[in-house]
């Protein structure tokens, strides 16, 4: 992008239909390239927002593009094929009787052919090693698995923006410790939600916190996730490895 900025956010807001405003008037810029971490209390509008990065929710005021194109019922197709979006329950990501299936879901709806389709998917089973797991139903899977199956749906596409909803619960520490040196390779613009913050530490270089639908504080890593008076008035604490 000309700008640098891969993911711009103006003035968004968004009530749910019983009422509950769960964003007020949020702005923010991301750049290209750039990992970013969203953290805050339980309610305080994360999945809300990152809901609309792939148009999952469109925006009811306020607007919001990815790159060049302006998030709305118009570009969805091609949002869908920008922004891969993992939501923090993976049983809304996975619908198919095979996981294989649900992996090769994206690619074929965007007619991608048959032989990339194979080998791309099948280069994401083993990435994920999910080769075993390629032929069993996702609803069969542990938690974990569905978690490295949904992420499977998304990488598959190999999307410009990665977002994840809280991508390390379920995870053993083996599988988090994966994530993190997967996350930290993946080269693109990320956006991570998580009540894990030492995921956070070692994923992210800016994070923002959001408290009642808005963005309570913004900065590098160090300096939100270091400041303890900061986090504690938002509900957080400091990361484990920083409580000495
Ligand atoms: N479908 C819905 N209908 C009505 N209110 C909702 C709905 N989904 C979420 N909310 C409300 O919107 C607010 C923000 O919810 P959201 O799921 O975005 O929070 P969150 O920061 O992701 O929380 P958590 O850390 O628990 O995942 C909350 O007050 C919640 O009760
Ligand atoms: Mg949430």
């Amino acid at each position: 992008m000309s700008t640098g900025i891969m993911i711009r956010i103006e003035g968004l807001s968004f009530s749910y239909p019983d009422g509950t405003k769960a964003l007020d008037d949020i702005s923010l810029a991301i750049a290209e390239g750039s990992s970013t971490g969203i953290v805050g209390a339980n309610g305080a509008g994360k999945s809300t927002l990152v809901n609309h990065l792939n148009g999952y929710y469109l925006p009811q005021a306020g607007r919001i593009s990815i790159g060049n194109t302006l998030v709305n019922k118009k570009s969805l197709d091609q949002i869908h094929k920008l922004v891969g979006l993992l939501f923090q329950n993976p049983d809304d990501q996975l619908f198919t009787a095979r996981l294989y299936d649900d992996i090769a879901f994206g690619p074929e709806n965007f007619g991608m052919n048959k032989a990339a389709i194979t080998t791309r998917v099948e280069e994401v089973l083993r990435e994920l090693d999910l080769w075993e797991l390629r032929d069993k139903a996702p609803s069969h899977l542990s938690q974990g698995e569905k978690r490295f199956a949904a992420l499977a749906t998304i990488l598959v596409m190999n999307p410009e923006v990665i977002v994840m909803d809280e991508p390390t619960s379920d995870l053993d520490p083996s599988n988090r410790r994966k994530l993190i040196n997967r996350v930290n390779g993946f080269n693109k613009t990320t956006i991570t939600v998580s009540h894990d913050l030492d995921f956070i530490w070692d994923t992210c270089q800016r994070v923002c916190i959001m408290n009642k639908g808005r963005i309570a504080a913004d900065g590098t890593a160090k300096e939100i996730l270091g400041n303890r008076e900061l986090l504690e008035a938002n509900h957080l604490e400091l990361p484990l490895r920083l409580q000495g």
